[in-house]
């Protein structure tokens, strides 16, 4: 849901096409959270004098690649190098955007940065770009509208640098001498309601730079050059201080441009990058302040500075006091995702990477948190006695997990009783376990990861278990209590459903957890404990990797919350055992993709598609159907295999494609008839079976049937593990699907990554 990106460079060594080179790749990295349109400002080589604006804009439709060739097209009708040396005062500063879009459609007017210029000249003064939506843009507009300023977009963003000109222009000379680029920004913020993250620049204060949140994620990463600072590891010569505003140049200078240095130190020796996500940053620095609702980061004279909100509005259109914000102290953190993850690698595209990364996301998602604890010495070889002198658990490792036929951990096991240790959800659990119900909040895939889970988690804690799509939850206004337990579910950690059903269940009292798969995100944050799902970075905009690792996190959290329990001992020893075995089994699914891709073009002509599940696979139908419609745009629907006379059945005919998984678990037997009910029909079936299930195997090899079913099969494994094996076929299929109708994989039209708005 749109990407924000800026930088802010003072060494003015720095040739200048590199700059407008980070700009577009920054973009690119962002390019999944949106793709609509895109656009850049940055500083032009033009003196004052020349009455010519001080600031490129360039604003496309379509991706970064159509804006890329735009930058060279402007820069060349103006006949200008685009030499920032020439702008060395002040540093190098540049905001980027890419767009979902909202408000309006997508269009280069429409596009960020959104802009207001000087009323007689008409340069650029005031540039901005917005991730989120302001909620009282209406009201703004026509207060704006009634005092002169006009509008050119139908964006809600528009009011922001129409806001900061009639701030700015409501200043007399002295005032405009004392008032800084923070002080305007947090004024025109005071008026601003809606989530938002933000980006501001002008040609008021040349080369600086003011972003600031609320609702919408936001990081500024540090790059010390010259310092060693390249894998963000070592400090150098040049020491970033945690808190605010302090990148000591090894040369000790004062930073050059800006107008108020009173709060800043340093002079050339970092740069500086907003962005909306960590993956535009970690190929130029690791080290970021991770910026909290509220917050105002402004960066100028070579170092920045951090402000927290008032706790409330303070001041109104009519010229209040600057600078209601105060500078606080952040923690500089270190980015735990490393360069590789934000790259294709050797894949045509990230969804194919993403699933096929499966059999190690499990692993990390695994990974320190199943432990082997011995409790008797007499039994095995006697290596675990080892492990019980020392009085530790033997906590897997990444080696035990990956083994080929993960029961390679089978010696392991004698004399031990695995555990799951989940550190962030532990001292919470007796609370969790207390509660009246448990309530899963999620949209979308992440929703589907839910469901395929919860009839473990009500097996294992026999606390009831309601599932809630985090609109629905909110459009009824459902009642939730004190003695309730809230699991909010989301890859990103920042759709505004689930986060505003989040704050919706803290106003009622229920315990919230988050389950997230990015590290510092709103619902990471605003939850009082969790797990992290440890996926790593997922960028296609189709969940493929974070779907699995969730369902794996919620059993176990189930193996948890139940390790107490004596009558469910045997069950969980049986599901901690098929754990350890996912990975390798993972891996034989993704063998088979030479099938399905044969299958795919079998399939790739049809305009719908059905999918039959149910139990634990319910979720997998629902899954697949969502796959196959948001990337290949064919028709597809997920039905419960229980409902299938209740209506569906009506659709079955002998060229509707109908995809039944049946692998084996207790409710085999009544696919095995929804099977029938559709052969009787003359269904074309696609069959997901599990391998050995010879009676229906064989019945579809015999000469009578012959090519009446595709079959594919997988392994068996734990009921409650069969949805992370089943989808994987599924995942390929639509990826295919896709591919073959020649559609953009990782960029599906309309949608987009983070659904930051409601
Ligand atoms: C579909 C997909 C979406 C997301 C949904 C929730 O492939 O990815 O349905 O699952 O938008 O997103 P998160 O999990 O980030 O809250």
């Amino acid at each position: 849901m749109c990407g924000i990106f800026g930088y802010l460079n003072y060494n003015t060594q720095v040739d200048s096409s590199e700059v407008v080179q980070r700009l577009l790749t920054g973009l690119r990295r962002l390019e999944y959270r949106g793709y609509d349109s895109a656009g850049v400002a940055f500083d032009t080589t033009r003196h004052e004098d020349d009455d010519e604006d001080l600031v490129v804009v360039v604003k496309e439709c379509g991706n970064i690649d159509r804006l890329s060739a735009r930058v060279e097209r402007t820069m060349r009708e103006r006949g200008e190098e685009i030499d920032f040396k020439a702008v060395k005062q002040t540093g190098h500063c540049a905001i980027a955007h890419t767009r979902w879009a909202t408000h309006g459609v997508p269009s280069e007017v429409n596009s960020h940065p959104q802009l207001a210029r000087s009323q007689g000249s008409g340069l650029v003064e005031w540039c901005v770009v917005h991730n989120g939506i302001i909620t009282n843009y209406r009201p703004l507009k026509d207060f704006l509208s009634s005092r002169g300023l006009l509008f050119e977009s139908d964006t809600d963003t528009e009011v922001i640098p129409k806001l900061c000109k009639y701030v700015w222009d409501g200043y007399d000379d002295a005032q405009r001498g004392e008032v800084n680029f923070r002080e305007v920004v947090s004024q025109v913020v005071g008026e601003l309601e809606g989530a938002f993250a933000l980006l501001f620049k002008s040609t008021h204060f040349p080369g600086e730079l003011v972003g600031c949140k609320r609702g919408s994620p936001l990081l500024l990463g540090i790059r010390q050059r010259g310092g060693g600072d390249d894998d963000g590891a070592s400090p150098g010569a040049a020491e970033v201080h945690e808190g605010n505003g302090v990148c000591l140049s090894p040369r000790g200078g004062v930073g050059a441009g800006g107008r108020d240095h009173s709060e800043h130190h340093g002079g050339g020796a970092c740069e500086f990058y907003f962005s909306s996500d960590a993956s535009a940053i970690v190929e130029h620095t690791k080290r970021v302040v991770v910026m909290e609702d509220g917050d105002v980061v402004h960066v100028s004279g070579g170092g920045y500075s951090v402000y927290a909100a008032p706790q409330q509005r303070q001041h109104g259109l009519g010229g209040a006091p600057f600078g209601a914000h105060h500078k606080i102290s952040r923690q500089l953190e270190t980015l735990e995702i490393g360069v590789e993850q934000i790259m294709k690698g050797g894949y045509d595209h990230f969804m194919q990477k993403e699933i096929h990364e499966q059999p190690s996301a499990l692993v990390e998602t695994m990974r320190g948190r199943i432990a082997l604890e011995v409790e008797d010495c007499s039994e095995g070889d006697g290596s675990e006695c080892t492990l019980e002198r020392q009085g530790s658990l033997k906590l897997l490792d990444s080696l035990d997990l990956l083994k080929e036929d993960g029961g390679g951990a089978e010696p392991l096991w004698r004399g031990a009783t695995p555990r799951v240790k989940l550190g962030g959800l532990e001292p919470h659990a007796e609370n969790i376990l207390r509660s009246r119900r448990l309530i899963f909040v999620a949209c979308g895939t992440s929703y589907h990861a839910c469901l395929a889970a919860r009839q473990v988690v009500e097996e294992l804690t026999r606390v009831p278990v309601a599932l809630e799509l985090a609109s629905d939850l909110l459009d009824r206004q459902a009642p939730l209590y004190r003695d309730d337990t809230c699991f909010f579910v989301s890859q990103s950690g920042e759709t505004a459903d689930t986060l505003n059903a989040l704050q919706y269940a803290k106003r009622r009292g229920s315990l919230c957890v988050g389950i997230t798969n990015t590290v510092g995100s709103s619902i990471s944050r605003e939850t009082a404990c969790g797990v992290h799902v440890n996926a790593g970075v997922e960028i296609g905009v189709a969940s493929t990797k974070a779907y699995t690792c969730q369902i794996l996190v919620i059993v176990m959290i189930a193996l948890k919350l139940s390790e107490d329990s004596i009558s469910k001992g045997k069950r969980r020893n049986e599901i901690m055992r098929d754990l350890l075995r996912l990975p390798s089994m993972m891996r034989r699914v993704l063998r088979e993709e030479g099938v399905i891709k044969n299958l795919a073009r079998e399939l790739a002509q049809e305009t719908s598609l059905l999918a039959f599940g149910r139990g634990y696979n319910y979720a997998t139908a629902l899954e697949l159907a969502l796959k196959v419609k948001e990337l290949s745009y064919m028709h597809s629907e997920g039905i419960l295999a229980g409902e299938l006379k209740h209506g569906p059945l009506a659709l079955i005919d002998e060229t509707m494609p109908a995809v039944v998984v049946a692998t084996n678990d207790a409710l085999r037997e009544k696919m095995w008839s929804t099977i029938q009910q559709l052969l009787a029909r003359k269904g074309r079936l696609v069959l997901l079976v599990s391998k050995g299930d010879d009676d229906i195997l064989n019945y579809f090899n015999g000469e009578e049937n012959d090519g009446r079913a595709r079959i594919i099969t997988v392994d068996t494994v734990c009921d409650c593990l069969q949805p992370i094996l089943n989808i994987v076929p599924f995942q390929l299929l639509s990826y295919h699907l896709t591919v073959l109708r020649g559609f953009n994989v990782d960029q599906p039209r309309n949608l987009a990554k983070s659904v930051t708005v409601e």
